[in-house]
C-alpha cells in the first residue's frame, strides 16, 4: 500500500499575532491536530479553520505573558504552552486559571507567593484540586528546598488584613434562614442562604463574594471514625478526634499523602496499591472516586494511631460564593444563592462539604467564620447612567440580584438587562416574583430567559445572545457593560464565543477584529467575568 504524504499545513496564525516563536509552533501544532488528525474526517477548509481564528486571536489579544490562563484549557496543555518559561510562570500555569480568590490571591500572585517562599501552602488551589497540588509538588521541587509537609509547615501565615477582610483572619457571622429556590420537582437544590453580619462588624459591595468555613457531615465523621477503629474522644492537640474531623481537615478528596501513609502501614500488594495511588496512579481505575472513607475502607485494617492519620490529610478549605443582595437594601444583612452538591458513587451519596453545609447542616443561630472577598475586576460601571447587560444562567445569577438591588437604591437611570437561565421554568426560576416585580417597575429593561429542559433542544443564554445580536449590538454600541457569571468551563466560553459572533455580525467585522473588540472590552473592564 501506497501511503501519499500529507501536505504540509499552513501557518494559521497570522505573523501580526502577539506571539512568541514557541507560542506560535504551539498553537500551530493544536490547529493542525484539530484540522488532520483523524485521516477519516475530511480536513477543515481555510475558511473553515479561520472560524477557530478568533480564539486564538483573542487569546493573543488578552496575552498578558500567559497564553494558558484559560480556565477552559486542560493542565497538560497549560503545562505545555509555559514550557521553558520561568519557573513562576510555570506555577501559574499549574493554577485552574479561574482567578477565583478562594487561595486568597489570583492565580499570577499565589504563584508568585510560593517562588518566593511567602507562601507555604501548596494545595490552595480548590478547583485545580490534586492534580494542581500535584503538579505544583513537582516545580516545588526545583526550587531545591524542603517540600513543605504537615500541618505545622503548611499554618497560615500571620494575619495581616483586619478581621474578616482575608481567610487568614475570618470574623463570626450568624447564620438566619435558607429558602429553597427550585420548586418540588426539580432536579436541582439551590438555596437563598442569609447571614446576619451585625455583629462582626463587616460590610460589602456588590460584586463581593463571601467566604464561609463549612464544617464536614457529622454521619460521614463518625463514618471515617469507625473505619479507623479509633475511640471519637482520641486526644489530639487539646480536642478530640471526632472535634477536629468536624471542622479541621477536607474528607474529600483523599490526598496523596493518606496513601502515603497508608503505604507504611500495609505490605505486599497492598502497600504497592497504596505506592501507586500516591503517585497519582490509579491501578484500580477508582482514584477519582477515592474519598478519605472510600480510601480506608479500601485498605480495611490498618488501624493507624489518629494523630498520624490527621496529619496524613489536607486542612479544610473556606468556599467562596458570590453575594446576592446589596447592602442598600438589606442593612446589615448578606444573602447567597447556593447549589447543594450531592451526587452518587455507588451506594453512597457524597456532598459537597459547604454548599450542602449551608443547605441542611447549619441552624439558624449557628455562629459561622466567614469573610468578605473582595472583587478583582466585577463591579458595577461608576457612572450610573451606563447600560448594563448581565448574563448568569444557574447560581450565576447571585450577583445580578445585588447590582439590580443596587442599581434600584441608588436610582441608577441607566438600563437593565438580564439573561437567565437555568433546566426547567416551571421548577428552575429562581426569584421569580423579584424579577417579574423588577420588569413591571422598569428597572429590569430587559429579562430574556433561556430554559435548557423545557423542550426537546436545549437552549442555552448563548443562543438567546445570538437570536437578540442586533440589539445587544445597539447596546453595547451605547457603552454597555457586559457581566457574565456562573460556570467557568463551558458556560462563560460559549457565551465569549456567541458575543464575538454577534459583534462581528452586528458590527460587520472580521471573526479576528470581532474577537479583537472583544478583548478590548475585556480589557478596559466592560466585559467582567466573575467564574467558578
Ligand atoms: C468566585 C466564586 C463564586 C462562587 N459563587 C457561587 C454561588 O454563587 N453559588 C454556588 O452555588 N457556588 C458558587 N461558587 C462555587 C462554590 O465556591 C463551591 O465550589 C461549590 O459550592 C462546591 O463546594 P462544596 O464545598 O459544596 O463542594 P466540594 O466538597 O468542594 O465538592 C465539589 C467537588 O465534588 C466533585 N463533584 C461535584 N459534582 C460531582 C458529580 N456530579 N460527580 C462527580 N464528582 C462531582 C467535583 O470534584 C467537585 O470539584 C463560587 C465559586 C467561586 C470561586
Ligand atoms: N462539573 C460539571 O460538569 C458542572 C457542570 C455544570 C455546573 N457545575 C457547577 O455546578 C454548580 C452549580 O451549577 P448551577 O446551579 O449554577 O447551574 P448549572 O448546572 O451550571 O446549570 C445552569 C444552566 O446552564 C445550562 N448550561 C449547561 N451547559 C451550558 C453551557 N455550555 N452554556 C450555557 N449554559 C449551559 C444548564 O443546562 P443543562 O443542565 O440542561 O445542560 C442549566 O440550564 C457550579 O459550581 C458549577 O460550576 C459543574
Amino acid at each position: 500500500m501506497s501511503i501519499t504524504p500529507r501536505p504540509p499545513i499552513p501557518s494559521l496564525i497570522p505573523e501580526s499575532a502577539p506571539f512568541t516563536p514557541e507560542q506560535r509552533t504551539w498553537l500551530n501544532g493544536l490547529f493542525a491536530g484539530m484540522i488532520s488528525l483523524d485521516e477519516s474526517v475530511t480536513p477543515l477548509s481555510n475558511a473553515e479553520a479561520a472560524k477557530l481564528l478568533p480564539d486564538v486571536v483573542l487569546a493573543a489579544a488578552e496575552d498578558d505573558g500567559a497564553p494558558w490562563h484559560n480556565p477552559a484549557m486542560p493542565l497538560p496543555d497549560r503545562m505545555k504552552l509555559a514550557e521553558g518559561k520561568p519557573l513562576p510562570l510555570r506555577m501559574m500555569a499549574a493554577m485552574a486559571q479561574q482567578d477565583c480568590s478562594q487561595c486568597g490571591y489570583n492565580c499570577k500572585d499565589y504563584a508568585d507567593a510560593l517562588f518566593t517562599k511567602k507562601e507555604l501552602r501548596l494545595n490552595l488551589c480548590v478547583p485545580g484540586g490534586k492534580d494542581t497540588a500535584r503538579m505544583l509538588k513537582n516545580l516545588y521541587a526545583e526550587l531545591g528546598v524542603p517540600q513543605p509537609a504537615g500541618p505545622a509547615e503548611t499554618a497560615p501565615a500571620p494575619a495581616v488584613s483586619a478581621r474578616g477582610r482575608s481567610r487568614d483572619n475570618p470574623a463570626i457571622a450568624t447564620f438566619v434562614s435558607r429558602r429553597r429556590l427550585n420548586k418540588e420537582g426539580s432536579a436541582k437544590e439551590t438555596w437563598h442562604i442569609e447571614f446576619d453580619l451585625a455583629d462582626s462588624g463587616l460590610d460589602y459591595v456588590v460584586g463581593d463574594s463571601f467566604g464561609i468555613y463549612p464544617m464536614n457531615d457529622a454521619v460521614l465523621v463518625d463514618a471515617v471514625i469507625a473505619a479507623l477503629e479509633a475511640p471519637a474522644d482520641f486526644p489530639i492537640g487539646g480536642r478530640t478526634l471526632r472535634e477536629v474531623l468536624i471542622d479541621g481537615v477536607s474528607l474529600s478528596p483523599a490526598p496523596d499523602m493518606l496513601f502515603q501513609f497508608i503505604s507504611y502501614l500495609t505490605g505486599g500488594d497492598r502497600k504497592q496499591k497504596a505506592k501507586a495511588l500516591a503517585d497519582g496512579q490509579d491501578p484500580d481505575g477508582d482514584a477519582a472516586t477515592l474519598d478519605v472513607l472510600a480510601a480506608l475502607q479500601k485498605f480495611p485494617g490498618i488501624r493507624p494511631d489518629p494523630e498520624a492519620f490527621i496529619e496524613a490529610l489536607d486542612p479544610l478549605q473556606p468556599r467562596v460564593y458570590s453575594i446576592s443582595s446589596s447592602l442598600k437594601c438589606n442593612p446589615g444583612r448578606v444573602s447567597l444563592t447556593v447549589d447543594a452538591v450531592r451526587y452518587q458513587v455507588e451506594k453512597r451519596t457524597r456532598l459537597g462539604v459547604a454548599s450542602t453545609f449551608l443547605a441542611s447542616r447549619v441552624k439558624p443561630g449557628d455562629k459561622i467564620k466567614v469573610y468578605v472577598q473582595k472583587a478583582q475586576h466585577f463591579a458595577l460601571p461608576a457612572d450610573p447612567n451606563k447600560p448594563i447587560i448581565m448574563i448568569g444562567p444557574g447560581t450565576g445569577l447571585a450577583p445580578f440580584r445585588a447590582f439590580l438591588q443596587e442599581r434600584q437604591a441608588t436610582g441608577a437611570p441607566g438600563p437593565n438587562w438580564l439573561y437567565f437561565g437555568h433546566q426547567r421554568s416551571d421548577y428552575d426560576f429562581f426569584y421569580e416574583d423579584e424579577l417579574k416585580e423588577m420588569r413591571k417597575t422598569g428597572l429590569l429593561t430587559r429579562l430574556t430567559l433561556a430554559w435548557s429542559r423545557d423542550g426537546k433542544d436545549k437552549i442555552y443564554v448563548q443562543h438567546r445572545i445570538r437570536d437578540d445580536g442586533r440589539d445587544l449590538w445597539d447596546w453595547i454600541s451605547r457603552g454597555a457593560h457586559i457581566y457574565v457569571c456562573g460556570d467557568a468551563l463551558r458556560m462563560a466560553k460559549d457565551v465569549e464565543r456567541a458575543l464575538i459572533d454577534v459583534v462581528a455580525e452586528h458590527g460587520k467585522r472580521s471573526p479576528e477584529d470581532a474577537a479583537r473588540y472583544v478583548a478590548e472590552l475585556k480589557k478596559n473592564d466592560r466585559y467582567q467575568a466573575d467564574i467558578y
